[in-house]
């Protein structure tokens, strides 16, 4: 457990801005900034970071907290490893009770896997400096490809001794459990505790994490051996997904969004040759097709990619497809063929930085130009494949989100491929009716199952009682935290002409007590029950003091209370959208609160027809008459409370 002490100073230091900044590209907008959220999949952003407040909260996806909330969600780390992680980040000594055995057992498996990768990158360099062996072949084999040994060290490259378990027999000595060397995938293990090293007798390319953690291994052989593959790489895993992942982009990533423009090509080799001769904004995909989640990594840099094939057809061809995905994400793509022969990294080679660069200024074409061409010269005059071509390249165009870009490609198209406007935007509409339908179709069916589920029963679980009244359980929680302390004034005659003036606070918790009600969600009801132990003092700060909560369920469900806009009643919006929420105090106060005991008021009513029914059914006259005045009694109040609420709605 870290101490509250610590906790506050971790918060206080985590500038929302900067903790954030490390991973989106935030631009500013008014007071707060905006950016792409990388929690979703976006166009346009819609992720807001309020320096002000120390939140962040996205209007997409509807994730929102602090600092260490943004940090838990990025890096899927729990929330004591999140403040950690913060802790290291800002220099701050974390201040620990003991762990307990148990505490100590459930340390995040996640964590160790990454420590392990850690100390393997570490050793591998180790040896590809210091060892001979490592120094003779795999230095040696950097070296000669035109590595500097200023690149071999910001790649932290390495070599893996060719023996059999040297790597895993060291690490084991070094304390590191048997269990993460492997699921890391750097040990193999088989039957009768057999143990090898998996990378044996290969040239090391970590792969980092957007934050330049070491997520995994690609493994290249030295010599030319038909029989074995010229990379092995790190096995999926807890922190390895490798279609989530692009070589590079942690080097990268600050040259992404200076020059605003990504390349991509296939290798780590290429990656490292671009970079060393002065192109530093280059990822690598790393042999596979890119997948959205790649996609959306590069997205939230830059919306400019360039992609670079070696000039070999049938590559081109293959990767294709891919870059329809990059079109769907709305991104602008270019592509860059090299000279016959050469991949990025032997072109790379071959030229200086400022003669790559110029080549790759003026080669790039646009893709679906480059696409119409290609496949163009392939066609021929053969009349069929040419509709085939004219369907394929439409197709491409068909899924750019920006209708401007659309239309500026249908006016090229038309004219490379000599048919008219006319008939390319009626084969793009064709198309789009197409995808309608098909994303329509599944939608229905699991909306018809979902009717099909019986309703009764949901009334019936407790979580699902609690969670009905949650809206006006939060509307109260979210005024009380940041408006307790304000004045409001409650009229005491019937015209609302004089009235006294009590403090939000005050008002809401009295209305709560007289009618002796606690809130059903438990994480809201925690919340109001320590409110009420606050000092009341301006000294006090309520908002940071729930936002900096040790209890991670508050202080997530605060962050999240703070940032939402509560939603305004239909014929409400109309007249008060301009008006902020502490000038309407007078209003908003009672209003939640006579909205939340309308809804339980409502709910009661609702159990005891029930009750009704099942005493009707077994013909008990003396209960029905019983539950009769009952439900009399709870319409009598049911129906002053509903005056009210119109009354401060100024409906009457
Ligand atoms: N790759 C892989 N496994 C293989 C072959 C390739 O994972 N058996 C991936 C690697 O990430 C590699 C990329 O695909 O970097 C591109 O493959 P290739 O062009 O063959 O390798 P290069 O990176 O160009 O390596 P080199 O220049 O040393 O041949
Ligand atoms: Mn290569």
């Amino acid at each position: 457990m870290i101490d509250q002490l610590t906790i506050d100073r971790i918060n206080d230091a985590a500038r929302i801005e900067d903790v954030v900044g490390d991973y989106v590209t935030l631009r500013k907008r008014g007071v707060n900034l905006l950016g792409l959220c990388p929690f979703h999949n976006e166009k346009t952003p819609s992720f807001t970071v309020s320096p002000a407040k120390g939140i962040f909260k996205c209007f997409g996806c509807g994730k929102g907290g602090n600092s260490v909330h943004f940090i838990m969600e990025h890096e899927q780390l729990s929330y004591v490893e999140a403040l950690k992680y913060l802790a290291r980040k800002y220099h701050i000594e974390v201040v620990e009770k003991e762990l307990t055995p148990e505490e100590e057992a459930a340390r995040n498996d996640r964590e160790s896997m990454l420590l392990v990768n850690e100390y393997a990158q570490k050793y591998f360099t180790n040896i590809l400096h210091n060892h001979i062996d490592g120094k003779a072949v795999g230095l040696g084999y950097f070296r000669e490809r035109g590595f500097r040994d200023d690149i071999i060290r910001k790649f932290q490259l390495g070599y893996c001794l060719d023996e059999k378990d040297g790597f895993t027999k060291d690490a084991l000595k070094s304390g590191y459990k048997k269990e993460f060397l492997v699921k890391t995938g750097l040990t193999i293990e088989g039957e009768n505790n057999y143990v090898a090293d998996r990378f044996r007798g290969r040239v090391m390319f970590p792969v980092h994490s957007l934050s330049g953690k070491v997520l995994a291994f690609g493994g290249r052989i030295l010599k030319k051996d038909e029989k074995l593959a010229k990379y092995v790489n790190s096995p999926e895993s807890e922190i390895y997904h490798k279609s989530n992942e692009l070589y590079g982009i942690f080097f990268a990533k600050q040259a992404i969004v200076r020059h605003d423009r990504c390349y991509l090509v296939e290798g780590y080799t290429d990656v490292i040759s671009m970079f060393q001769s002065g192109i530093e904004n280059v990822v690598a995909s790393s042999g596979t097709s890119l997948t959205p989640g790649q996609i959306r990594l590069i997205h939230r840099f830059t919306e400019n990619v360039t992609v670079l094939y070696d000039g070999d057809p049938a590559g081109i061809k293959a990767s294709i497809r891919g870059i329809d995905l990059l079109l769907e994400e709305g991104l602008n793509i270019k592509v860059l063929l090299l000279p016959d022969g050469d991949d990025p990294d032997s072109f790379a080679r071959k030229n200086n930085a400022s003669d790559f660069i110029r080549f790759v200024e003026e080669n790039s074409v646009d893709f679906i130009r480059f696409k119409t061409s290609l496949l163009l010269n392939e066609v021929g005059n053969d009349p069929i494949k040419r509709a085939g071509l004219v369907q394929d390249i439409v197709r491409s165009i068909a899924i750019i989100p920006n209708q401007l870009i659309r239309s500026e490609y249908v006016k090229e198209c038309s004219t490379l491929l000599d048919v008219n406007e006319q008939m390319l935007y009626h084969e793009i509409a064709k198309i789009k009716n197409k995808q309608l339908e098909s994303k329509l179709t599944p939608k229905t069916e699991t909306e018809t199952a979902a009717n099909q589920q019986p309703k009764l029963e949901q009334s019936e679980k407790p979580g699902q009682t609690a969670q009905k009244f949650e809206n006006e359980e939060r509307n109260i929680i979210r005024v009380l935290i940041k408006y307790g302390s304000y004045l409001q004034f409650i009229s005491t005659d019937e015209n609302g002409e004089n009235s006294t003036p009590v403090t939000v606070s005050d008002y809401i918790l009295h209305e709560l007590e007289t009618d002796n009600l606690s809130l059903q969600n438990p994480v809201l009801d925690t919340i109001l029950r320590e409110y009420k132990l606050l000092p009341k003092d301006s000294a006090t700060d309520v908002e940071k003091h729930f936002l900096n909560h040790p209890d991670v369920a508050v202080s997530q469900l605060v962050a999240d209370l703070i940032t939402e806009k509560y939603t305004l009643s239909k014929i409400h919006s109309k007249f008060r959208e301009l008006e902020t929420d502490d000038k309407r105090l007078n209003e908003l106060a009672p209003r939640y609160i006579y909205e939340y005991k309308l809804a339980l008021i409502i709910q009661n009513r609702k159990e005891m027809l029930l009750k009704m029914k099942k005493a009707a059914e077994s013909n008990d006259a003396s209960a029905v008459g019983q539950i009769m005045k009952e439900i009399e009694q709870i319409d009598y109040f049911k129906n002053i409370l509903s005056k009210e609420l119109d009354r401060v709605l100024n409906l009457l």
